[in-house]
């Protein structure tokens, strides 16, 4: 079976402070673009094996696949899965595209397989993966909170053209946590009121929407991520916001033409997807 794993952005993205576990609590809204990376499973008698089309992507262990594919399968001895994994969503840029791969296996594997799990237990292994895999378990946009986990999907029918843009540069997330400057009174505002009258032409909510408490630090130490974010403002866009702890940049634009534009203003290597307003991502429906 081969399914698509959509990328995600995050339109607003606040790091609320640290928790005694070491990770954070935050409050972003997650959002699916038009990029995917295709993910086909086929079952074997034994085993779990993976291949991928780009060399530089782990296909051991270290590769959330088949990390994914092992606790699933923990408890089913004889039986195996070989992963094929064609890449497109750039790795270190905040698009949680090694998350989006690892959900599509969890999602996919209990029906393919036959197997029985409880939703309760999917949810608990997505979590143990890593903080934004329980997103990807289901479809929609979703607020989150806590690590990520608090998640309260949404159908969203996006009114903005979407320019996603690559800068080159790869941000590890361990990274970016370990050098944010926490503010002592953290701004909490209820994003997806924010959303909802950004959506309808209120430009301060949208302004208010599109803050990164990452950004700052990120873009201190990479400042060509600024200039890529500055690039697509200057081209019009009516947003734009590093996604995730970065490095990828988004522009929100109001019409085709003006995102087309951009796509031409920008260096064209440089755009990872254009996505078109209310759209709605295929997302584990398979392909073949
Ligand atoms: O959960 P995940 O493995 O994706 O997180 C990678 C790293 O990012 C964690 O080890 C932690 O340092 C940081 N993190 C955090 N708070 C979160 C999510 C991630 O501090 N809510």
């Amino acid at each position: 079976m081969t399914v698509r794993a959509h990328a995600k952005i995050n339109l607003g993205l606040r790091v609320l402070g640290r928790r005694a576990d070491g990770y954070h609590d935050l409050s972003t809204i997650f959002h699916r673009v038009d990029l995917f990376d295709t993910v086909r499973i086929e079952p074997t008698p034994d085993g779990i094996t993976m291949e991928c089309d780009r060399a530089d992507v782990p296909t051991d262990d270290g590769n959330l696949c088949m990390r994914a594919a092992r606790m699933l399968l923990a408890a089913h001895p004889g039986v195996g899965v070989h992963i094929e994994l064609r890449k497109r969503i750039p790795m270190g840029a905040g698009l949680g595209g090694g998350s989006a791969d690892a959900a599509a296996v969890l999602r996919v594997l209990p029906s393919l397989l036959d197997l029985r799990i409880a939703e309760a237990d999917l949810f608990a292994m997505a979590l143990r993966l890593g903080s934004d895999v329980p997103f990807f378990l289901r479809d929609g946009s979703a607020t989150a909170r806590g690590r990520g986990e608090l998640l309260d999907h949404f159908p969203f029918a996006c009114p903005w053209w979407i320019v996603l843009l690559d800068p080159g540069i790869h941000v590890s997330t361990a990274w970016a946590y370990a050098n944010l400057r926490l503010a002592a009174d953290p701004d909490d505002p209820d994003l997806r009121a924010l959303l909802r009258r950004a959506a309808d032409g209120d430009t301060a909510a949208l302004r208010r929407l599109l803050h990164n408490d990452f950004e700052e630090a990120v873009m201190a130490t990479h400042p060509e991520i600024r200039r890529a974010r500055d690039a697509m403002r200057d081209a019009g866009a009516v947003g734009t916001l590093m996604s995730g702890s970065g490095a990828s940049v988004f522009g929100l634009f109001d019409s085709d033409t003006a995102a087309h534009a951009c796509t031409a203003a920008v260096h064209p290597a440089r755009i990872l997807s254009v996505t078109a307003p209310a759209f709605i991502p295929e997302s584990v429906v398979p392909v073949d």
